[in-house]
């Protein structure tokens, strides 16, 4: 649990963090949030995860103030004793608070919020020996399923059947038939030489996953973004999940059954080697994506 949170402009206790009961964020989740990932204090991909939040809040047309991001976040890091280590920073940006009413004022006055915490230690034993999935009956969908907006109650169900099974993940899948993606990650499957991902339509488009997609076509890897059904899921040789905070997590078992050889898979290995070899050099050169 974080001591400590940005609010507005400055970091506050958590106890003394207080927002409006009007603020729409609360009351129709009117607002959009990014979770990015800091390594020994320094924040990844920083910029990607700013261009995704302003896209979507042009959509929605919501204000976002123009902070020191970089700064702020090292701020709220440092009061929470989490700057030496590997953490995550939730960014979460409402329209505000408003007179109550569906259509929003023109103006308003926005509300950013920054959470952290330190990255759940047992993450690196499921990205070494891989993880179990489970899929779910439904799937966030429409055009609003390529933003991050605060509405996660698809996510939250999909987590409760997850831990129900001891699952490490939950994958929607639609009412076609199609597996889009994890409550929080981008799913891929290796198969025949080829890596397969759907298209970012109706999904979320993964920082990690556009990465990743750029270094396996770096490598030399086939790329085909394409809907997945389950079947192409569950007869795949390898498959795996995709998120800022998981970066590269093998899938060993769909549900009771083992998915490829129930093992972690060479071409899996190659895309955490290639991430993991992207992270240090994004970190120790400073510079940013
Ligand atoms: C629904 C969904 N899909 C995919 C992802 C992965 O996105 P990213 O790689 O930008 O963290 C997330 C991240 O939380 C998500 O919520």
């Amino acid at each position: 649990v974080p001591t400590h949170v940005f609010l507005n402009s400055a970091v506050v206790p958590v106890g003394r963090a207080r927002i409006s009961v009007l603020d729409r964020g609360l009351l129709y989740g009117d607002g959009l949030f990014e979770t990015l990932r800091t390594y020994g204090g320094k924040p990844f991909a920083l910029r990607a995860h700013l261009e995704r939040l302003r896209t979507s809040a042009r959509l929605l047309g919501i204000r976002v103030p123009a902070r020191p991001w970089e700064r702020d976040i090292a701020a709220l890091l440092r009061r929470n004793r989490l700057h030496a280590r590997d953490a995550w920073v939730r960014i979460t940006l409402t329209r505000g608070p408003a007179r109550p009413g569906l259509l929003p004022p023109a103006r308003t006055q926005p509300t950013v919020i920054m959470t952290a915490g330190a990255v759940d230690p047992g993450l690196v034993t499921a990205q070494r020996r891989g993880a179990t999935v489970v899929l779910l009956p439904f799937a966030r969908r429409g055009f609003l399923a390529e933003h991050k907006v605060l509405d996660y109650l698809p996510g939250m169900l999909g987590k409760v059947i997850a831990a129900s099974h001891s699952a490490f993940e939950a994958l929607y899948v639609d009412s076609d038939g199609y597996v889009t993606e994890g409550t929080t990650c981008n799913l891929f499957v290796c198969r025949r030489g080829q890596l397969l991902t759907p298209p970012a339509v109706e999904i979320l488009p993964g920082v990690t996953r556009r990465l990743v997609l750029a270094l396996a076509a770096a490598d030399g890897l086939r790329i085909v973004e394409r809907r997945l059904r389950v079947a192409d899921v569950r007869s795949a040789a390898e498959a795996f999940l995709t998120s800022s905070v998981a970066e590269v997590v093998p899938i060993v078992r769909l549900g009771k059954r083992r998915l490829g050889t129930g093992k972690v898979g060479e071409c899996t290995r190659h895309v955490q080697a290639s991430y993991r070899q992207l992270v240090d050099k994004m970190v120790n050169q400073r510079s940013t994506i």
